[in-house]
């Protein structure tokens, strides 16, 4: 049965790291930037992958993995095709959360909070530092319409004729400016240390959660 081979399957198995929230530092990105370097060294790959969870306009949240270019003291950088359903969403309601997970370190980071899309300049940067078949895929701007022969993709690509520097404008680097972040750890022995950061007025303030 499925649901016992489900409940059968393993989860924070191997060895884990450990989290002392006593030591994190005084903002939430830089915490970030140490769990990925510590990501990338115990083999998790694409640890820069991560849920972007936007409101639709019938209210329903979507979720789906997209890549994150950029994190600093002002937020987390990622980029949309303007068109997109996602990019929809952000316009209509410019807020957000991201769920990074690390299953080999049994990690799990939130983020929620505001988005403001960069400048024009910032986001055909940002478009131009992409590798070029994903800048011919983008410049069709019919992501998550419906494909009735996969043909279809092959001839609009074909036909792609984007000058080299020259960005498509509906490229939008946005900037999710968190007001909380949570850090999660696992314990095997579920005593999972969770530790939240709140935008106060001035800087952050943190908290320890019950897991
Ligand atoms: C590992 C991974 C990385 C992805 N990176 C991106 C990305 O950087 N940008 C993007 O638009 N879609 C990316 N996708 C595809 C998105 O998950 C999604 O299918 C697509 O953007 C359409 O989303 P939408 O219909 O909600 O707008 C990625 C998917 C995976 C699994």
């Amino acid at each position: 049965m499925i649901r016992d081979y489900l409940r059968a399957l393993p989860v924070f198995a191997g060895e884990l790291p450990s989290f002392n929230p006593s030591g994190a530092p005084g903002r939430p990105d830089e915490l970030f930037v140490t769990w990925l370097y510590a990501a990338v060294s115990a083999g998790v790959r694409e640890p820069h992958a991560t849920t972007l969870s936007t409101v639709g306009a019938d209210g329903i949240p979507s979720a789906r993995i997209l890549i994150v270019k950029n994190v600093d003291a002002d937020g987390w950088q990622f980029a949309v095709h303007g068109a997109s359903p996602k990019g929809q969403d952000l316009v209509r309601h410019p807020a957000a959360a991201l769920t990074f997970h690390w299953p080999a370190q049994a990690r799990q980071i939130r983020l929620r909070g505001p988005v403001r899309a960069a400048s024009p300049a910032e986001s055909a940067a940002d478009f131009l530092a992409r590798p070029p078949a994903s800048r011919a895929e983008a410049s069709l701007g019919r992501q998550s319409q419906p494909l009735d022969d996969r043909a279809d993709l092959d001839k609009a690509l074909a036909a792609v004729d984007l000058p080299a520097g020259r960005a498509i404008p509906e490229w939008t680097l946005y900037t999710l400016a968190p007001s909380e972040v949570e850090f999660w750890q696992g314990d095997k022995q579920r005593k999972h240390t969770r530790l939240r950061y709140i935008r106060a007025a001035a800087g952050w303030s943190r908290e320890l959660l019950w897991p």
